[in-house]
């Protein structure tokens, strides 16, 4: 078992950045596989979309605005406005998208 004591430090450590972090640190790849359950209905998450609904922004759009900022989307996913429904997502989920989101640019 001399192997599994340096990769479980590693979990630790990754477990203790995560913990310590703030909301915006999220991770794109989990915010991918969340766009592709519950955003992309209305949204076009990604390339090789076509067109969903024409009233919600594309993701890159929204990444590629001068005033996007990935810890403000984080939070406004929290308390998404009324032409959306309300994910209840949790803080972590929010910020997962957001860094996808951020990944589009
Ligand atoms: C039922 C359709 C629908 C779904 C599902 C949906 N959205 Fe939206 N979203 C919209 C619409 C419509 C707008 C534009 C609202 C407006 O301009 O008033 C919007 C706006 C946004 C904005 C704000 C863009 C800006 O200009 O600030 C973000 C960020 C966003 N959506 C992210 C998401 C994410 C992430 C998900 C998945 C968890 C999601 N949306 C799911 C319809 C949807």
């Amino acid at each position: 078992m001399k192997t599994s004591i340096p990769f479980l430090g590693v979990v630790a450590a990754v477990a203790a950045v995560a913990i310590a972090s703030p909301a915006a640190a999220g991770d794109a790849e989990n915010g991918k596989k969340l766009a592709q359950r519950w955003c992309q209905s209305c949204h076009v998450i990604g390339a090789n979309q076509p067109m969903a609904v024409t009233e919600a922004p594309p993701f890159a759009s929204i990444a590629k605005k001068p005033e996007f900022d990935e810890a403000k989307v984080a939070f406004f996913l929290l308390d998404p406005h009324p032409k959306m429904p309300s994910f209840g997502l949790s803080r972590a989920a929010a910020a997962d998208l957001a860094a996808f989101i951020a990944g589009q640019k």
